[in-house]
């Protein structure tokens, strides 16, 4: 079993004393960024400092030797969602790869009424894609209902779900809320009707084991910076029959094996032919490492000890008076909540004053504000190198506000 207070030394953002406001800073940002530990940081450095050079176009040893780090970092991300080497295409991030499908394989395949099935719990990067989609194609975009405590139930995708539907895409843990969706299920009934799943797994892929072949999506889309990597840097997961009749979306030099003045373009196989350009060489190196790092300590472990810890975070927070916590029983690490009366902005300022970073306002999530009924609220989102006694420390300071803060208090 790992422990969490000793994985604590391997994090530089926690051995280097970091201040916010002159306080020790307590990180409960993590469904936007999460720290990074040595091992990362050191193979950046690493590849600075030893291994400069370009990979796939160097007839040199140095070169070389970089095209063997991309292609081992292309075997470890696979098998940390139990993909092919070849299903595995590296993107700038989550965002890229959800524009990725939409580009690639939506522009091209999906036609006039088609629909495309999504929550409006859906973060900005897997629903703006989409609207360009139903913008040119004339695609009909429709949203199943979220259920009373915010979840999408298998029942309530039925009812949307039709002949017409084309692509179901859908984050696994939402950003907000951070229910676990049942991803299998929601694969299941997609493809009774023949269509795709998009799985957005930018919440899901740092926090719980994927298995894309279990989950039997057709897409999986994911960010390195979530989950201990660089920025930069994200994967997208396709079924190969899927990336082979995927229309190139970037395209240059690394895509493709010959050109003439004629205008005609040969591309590379995939993964190859969406990597236009010179790769994020560090990107890749540091996503390596961070999943050897995670593969270490053992994704079974990170998701037992962060619903542990949110277990108990869940019995501090509803201690504290006039807290309206809006997922108290989310299968993840996010916990959403507000202050009745207060404005999520101004709490996470106050918070902020007392070294505290967590996300107020709407988290990219905008069109969740109606289901919540409310404009905005503050994140506190856990990852494994969080503590109970970070927990206590925020337990107090929300139950000394101060004084604009207490006028709310009963
Ligand atoms: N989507 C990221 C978040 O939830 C940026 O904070």
């Amino acid at each position: 079993m790992f422990d969490p207070y000793k994985v604590r030394n391997d994090f530089p953002m926690i051995k280097n004393d970091i201040k916010m406001q002159g306080k020790p800073l307590v990180f409960f940002d993590n469904a936007s960024t999460t720290f990074k530990p040595n091992s990362v940081i050191r193979a950046i450095l690493d590849y600075y400092s030893y291994l400069t050079s370009n990979s796939h176009r160097g007839d040199y040893d140095l070169a070389y030797q970089v095209d063997n780090r991309i292609n081992q970092a292309r075997i470890v991300v696979s098998k940390f969602i139990n993909a092919n080497v070849d299903e595995v295409v590296f993107t700038s991030g989550d965002t890229m790869s959800l524009n990725l499908i939409a580009y690639g394989y939506a522009m091209k395949f999906l036609k006039k009424d088609d629909e495309i099935v999504l929550s409006e719990a859906e973060h900005a990067s897997n629903m703006l894609p989409w609207f360009k989609v139903a913008e040119k194609l004339g695609v009909k975009i429709k949203y199943v209902e979220l259920n009373h405590e915010g979840r999408i139930t298998p029942e309530n995708l039925k009812k949307v779900i039709t002949s017409k539907t084309k692509i179901v895409a859908l984050a696994q843990i939402g950003n907000v809320l951070g229910y676990l969706l049942d991803m299998k299920e929601v694969s299941r009934l997609a493809h009774e009707v023949g269509a795709l799943v998009v799985c957005d797994g930018a919440q899901s892929v740092p926090h719980i084991k994927t298995d894309v072949k279990d989950l039997d999506v057709d897409f999986l889309t994911f960010s390195g910076h979530k989950m201990l990597g660089p920025t930069g840097i994200g994967v997208l997961y396709a079924k190969k029959e899927l990336l082979d009749k995927m229309d190139t979306f970037l395209t240059g030099g690394g895509m493709n094996s010959k050109f003439n003045i004629r205008g005609e373009v040969k591309p590379l196989p995939a993964p190859a032919k969406f990597e236009a350009g010179t790769l994020n060489i560090e990107g890749i190196i540091g996503l390596r490492a961070a999943v050897d790092y995670l593969t270490k300590i053992g994704m079974d472990n990170i998701d037992k000890y962060e619903k542990e810890l949110r277990a108990y975070a869940i019995s501090k927070l509803k201690k504290v008076p006039n807290i309206i916590i809006y997922n108290e029983n989310a299968e993840s690490g996010i916990i959403t909540f507000n202050i009745k009366g207060v404005f999520a902005q101004d709490e996470g300022t106050l918070l902020n004053s007392k070294g505290f970073a967590l996300r107020s306002g709407q988290h990219c999530a905008k069109a969740l504000v109606n289901y919540l009924e409310t404009p905005a609220t503050v994140r506190c989102s856990l990852y494994f190198y969080n503590t109970k006694e970070e927990v206590d420390a925020l337990y107090e300071a929300l139950i000394t506000g101060g004084d604009f803060l207490d006028a709310y208090f009963a």
